[in-house]
């Protein structure tokens, strides 16, 4: 990772935005890697504007790592205004743009907010890389089982 990637990440996550539960959101998204078993919730709330429907805001929890965090931050912020429409149409890449390419190992990352993102917008599921060999149960797989009525995420610092 570049020196400079690394410092945008320090400060997008020394004070990251929109990160928490969002109360009466309207819809919500989890996703969890196949990759490193993290996971990450997106909240999104829609206001009307110029008779369209865009996100008013939108917010996030995560057992993810920094690139997770630093991502899931600027995309809170760069969906803001836009059209569901125009937000599936942001990618991993366009979702983390402002901090500059990823290196390969940490595009998962990424791919872990857009893919919140897209289950919260009722978008298709972002691709998710074949796992390789069996594995042991992971957190992810808990994902795919009905979810109880409420789960609650607490964000370590
Ligand atoms: Fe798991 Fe980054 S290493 S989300």
């Amino acid at each position: 990772m570049s020196d400079e990637l690394h410092q945008k990440i320090q400060e997008a996550i020394a004070e990251p935005k929109n990160l928490g539960e969002m109360q009466n959101a309207d819809a919500v998204g989890t996703m969890g890697s196949a990759d490193c078993g993290d996971m990450l919730r997106m909240w999104i709330k829609f206001r009307e504007e110029g008779g369209k429907k865009v996100i008013d805001k939108a917010s996030f929890q995560t057992f993810g790592c920094e690139t997770a965090i630093a991502v899931a931050s600027l995309a809170t912020q760069l969906i803001q205004g836009k059209t569901p429409e125009e937000a599936l149409a942001m990618d991993g890449a366009a979702l983390s743009a402002p901090l500059g390419p990823l290196p390969p190992m940490k595009i998962h990352c990424a791919q872990l907010v857009e893919g919140a993102l897209r289950q919260a917008l009722g978008g298709a599921p972002a691709a998710q890389p074949a796992k390789s060999a069996p594995m042991a149960p992971t957190l992810v797989d808990g994902f795919g089982a009905a979810a109880p009525a409420k789960k609650t995420i607490v964000f370590k610092k």
